[in-house]
């Protein structure tokens, strides 16, 4: 029997994710759309999506926070191409984004000093090996597998190199140590369910340092660059940004950030996360056919969250004929309007992924869970 209740909100894709309970597109009508990005009153407006973003995430007063181009993507790559090659790297990855940064460096920047950390889906590699006389370059939350690294604690106070962290789907739904965090990037549209085409750079003192006191061998095309003449262009951490900005996007950033505050600031994001694995977990709990792709809780997303199908009516099918078992669930669901863009990630193992960021609703995943079981019953029913 198909279940009695639906989600209010079906919208769970991991980027761009669910906008704000409540959010409709009068939250732009105030958006400074015509204007120049470098007039005073837009300068002052992107400047407040800095300051906001700075307080609620409690970014030290010393660190920087800045608008950068190409979204999440945009901001690591400017920071490899500017800082990487001074020390040799240690690079750290568990699935695919983090995969697509190993490539740049070991194949695109070609570092000869690379060491390589890397896990399957589901895990993450052994923290203890990581040298941190190198850079250090990793993923807190690995996004198409549901795996993020436990905490900070294996990060040294003392290091050497610089760690760099893509924190785009980590940040504003986990507790983030900044002082171990030389730099971070993440863009508008996940935790905080903002629009895309923006990325936002984080930069220690000892980051700043390393772009003021090293020059890569390689050309730095303008939209990476980050110093001019050897000092950092300060204007870009002031709302002077490298290049045109969305006067649209940030004024949907600030809407988030606003909501944010009122909701009670990152403690809220961050139990609203949690109140939804918590969901999540206490169905698999009970499942006879679902399991979480990260087994071990204490790296376990509660935003990017990672099922498979355990069943081994399912798991002894082909893998070709499990993917497209998966694939015919997420139809039916979208079909019947109870949740969209749930699949697994295109290079992840069989299964779904469901975003628990803060803007989705807890009773909104309470509510597909029945679905979903209603939807394998239905395809083992019509296929076994
Ligand atoms: C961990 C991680 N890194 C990078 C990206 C790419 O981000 P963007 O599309 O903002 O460039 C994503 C997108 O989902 C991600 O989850």
């Amino acid at each position: 029997m198909k279940p009695s209740q639906k989600p209010a909100r079906p919208f769970f894709s991991s980027g761009p994710c669910s906008k704000r309970p409540g959010w409709s597109l009068s939250a732009l009508d105030e958006a400074l759309v015509g204007r120049s990005h470098r007039s005073k009153v837009a300068k002052s407006r992107i400047q407040e999506v800095v300051d906001r973003s700075k307080r609620l995430l409690g970014l030290p007063e010393d660190y920087l926070c800045g608008i950068v181009p190409a979204s999440d993507t945009g901001a690591m790559e400017m920071v490899m191409w500017s800082m990487l090659g001074q020390r040799g790297v240690e690079m750290l990855a568990w699935e695919s984004f983090g995969s697509g940064w190993v490539t740049d460096v070991v194949k695109q920047l070609k570092l000869p000093e690379t060491n390589r950390h890397e896990a399957s889906y589901g895990e993450i590699p052994d923290l203890k090996r990581v040298d941190f006389d190198n850079d250090v370059v990793f993923t807190w939350n690995g996004t198409t597998s549901g795996a993020k690294v436990p905490d900070g604690d294996w990060i040294p106070a003392d290091r050497k190199g610089l760690t760099i962290c893509d924190a785009t789907s980590a940040v504003f739904a986990m507790e983030l140590p900044w002082d171990k965090i030389d730099v971070a990037t993440y863009s508008w549209q996940k935790v905080m369910g903002g629009e895309a085409a923006h990325g936002m750079l984080v930069l220690s003192p000892r980051a700043v340092e390393r772009l003021e006191s090293y020059t890569p061998a390689w050309p730095i095309p303008k939209i990476f660059r980050l110093t001019k003449g050897g000092k950092l262009i300060s204007g870009i951490f002031e709302g002077a940004t490298i290049n045109t900005v969305s006067m649209l996007c940030v004024e949907d950033a600030l809407d988030g950030l606003k909501w944010a505050e009122e909701l009670g600031g990152l403690p809220a994001l961050i139990a609203r996360s949690d109140a939804n694995l918590v969901v999540i977990e206490d169905w698999v709990e009970k499942s006879d056919w679902a399991g979480f792709l990260a087994a071990d809780r204490s790296i376990r997303s509660n935003t990017s969250i990672c099922l498979k199908i355990v069943d081994t009516w399912f798991t002894s099918q082909s893998e070709a004929d499990q993917a497209a078992g998966a694939k015919k669930m997420v139809a039916m669901l979208e079909k019947e309007g109870i949740g969209f863009d749930f699949g697994a990630y295109r290079d992840a193992p069989t299964g779904f992924r469901i975003w628990g960021g803060a803007t989705v609703d807890a009773e909104d995943i309470a509510a597909l869970l029945p679905w979903l079981d209603w939807a394998y019953a239905k395809l083992k029913k019509e296929e076994s």
